[in-house]
């Protein structure tokens, strides 16, 4: 088996080559080896990489498979015509047959490799799974329909592509010229190409149409189970002797909130959001807020601290966001700055909102602030 995976996947322009580019958090070069690796029978895979990413793709492989020693990393080229040449020189010549697969079809099923493979050593010739073109098909020149091609006599090839070894080896060393396929190389060097029946699923991604559509096809069970969410409510006195530190920032004029640290009621219902979220308990569990090291700690400190949990508990901060209930500060004309100052220090979106209780309760006769927060996290 080969894997080209050595492109750069200009037309799709992410920031990284395709094969590295994630869908529903898994590599699309992880995803189109795992059939790969479910198929009955023992296989020998043997990756085409380009040089910068090698190491990537080391990881990607010894991440996936229990016998390492069966994935064989090996060295792009310029266009894939080459990059396939480079895969087949690699494999053992006891090999009889290979498949070439791209791996930016990540979707290709276990049963299309099966097929492809068993359909291979029946004819003892290149295999090649088409699905019928069901768009009506013109000729263009210079923006002009010049004629429609019937499309009966159409179909649009898909990988994986079987041969035998030794004939395909043969076709690319005698290959006048680069092809995109590896069944138009075979059948350049005289030999026939069976076409079997392809599956839907094992599309190319290319353009980022495509890559939307992958991920709808993992995305919504992928976001059900890999998030968590979580809440955090946190009041204090006002306590008109000590400065206000509200949200991480300072409040001058304004009257202060009592409290062991700085009283940053909104840092605080935040740092329990994201530790409630995380399962890790609570600030005062976590922290010992009476403790002499947090005497005064701005509000700021909890959040870095809760940030460093989090994260060490592998996981990431999707968004959080707070609500104030109280008559003032009035937090309208600096809640950009606040979303700010809190989106910075956490690494992530946070907003950040305000209410009054309708002069009922302790924060409607003034006496203090509350503030609720809720924080969703990615495993
Ligand atoms: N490929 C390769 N070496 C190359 C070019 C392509 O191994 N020099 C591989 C790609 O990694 C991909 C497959 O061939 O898995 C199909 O090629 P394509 O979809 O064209 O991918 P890219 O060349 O990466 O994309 P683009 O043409 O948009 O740059
Ligand atoms: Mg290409």
């Amino acid at each position: 088996m080969v894997i080209v995976a050595a492109g750069s996947g200009s037309r799709l322009g992410a920031p990284v080559p395709k094969a590295y580019v994630k869908v529903g958090g898994k590599t699309l070069l992880q995803r189109a080896i795992e059939p790969v690796l479910a198929l009955a029978e023992p296989v020998e895979i043997v990756v085409v990489a380009s040089r910068e990413w090698s190491d990537d793709a080391d990881a990607i492989c010894r991440s996936i498979s229990p016998n390492w020693d069966d994935i064989m990393v090996v060295e792009g080229a310029a266009d894939r015509h080459e990059s396939v040449g480079n895969g087949l020189a690699a494999l053992s010549e006891s090999v009889k047959y290979v498949l070439v697969h791209d791996a930016a079809r990540p979707f290709a099923p276990v049963s299309l490799f099966a097929s492809v493979a068993a359909e291979v050593r029946r004819t003892g010739e290149g295999v090649v799974p088409g699905l019928a073109v069901t768009d009506t098909i013109k000729r263009v020149d210079a923006g002009r329909a010049v004629e429609t091609i019937d499309r009966s006599q159409l179909a649009a090839m898909q990988t994986p592509q079987g041969f035998p070894l030794h004939k395909l080896r043969d076709a690319y060393n005698a290959s006048p010229q680069s092809m995109t396929d590896d069944a138009a190389v075979y059948a350049a060097a005289g030999h026939p190409v069976h076409i079997i029946d392809g599956d839907p699923l094992a599309f190319k991604i290319t353009t980022p149409a495509d890559l939307d559509r992958a991920e709808s096809i993992v995305g919504p069970t992928h976001a059900v189970q890999a998030t968590r969410t979580g809440i955090g409510i946190d009041v204090h006195a006002f306590d008109s002797a000590q400065p206000l530190w509200l949200g991480g920032v300072l409040w001058p004029g304004e009257p202060g909130l009592a409290g062991h640290s700085d009283g940053d009621a909104v840092a605080h219902a935040i740092c329990d959001a994201l530790l409630s979220a995380a399962g890790l308990g609570d600030i005062g569990g976590r922290f010992g807020t009476d403790a002499p090291r947090f005497e005064a700690a701005r509000g700021e400190v909890f959040l870095r601290e809760t940030l460093a949990l989090v994260t060490d508990a592998g996981l990431r901060i999707l968004n959080v966001s707070v609500q104030v209930i109280g008559n003032r500060p009035k937090l309208a004309p600096r809640r950009a700055e606040v979303e700010a100052v809190l989106s910075a220090v956490l690494g992530a979106p946070v907003s950040v909102s305000a209410t009054t209780s309708d002069g009922l309760g302790f924060t409607g006769r003034g006496e203090g602030i509350a503030a609720i927060a809720t924080a969703l996290l990615a495993t």
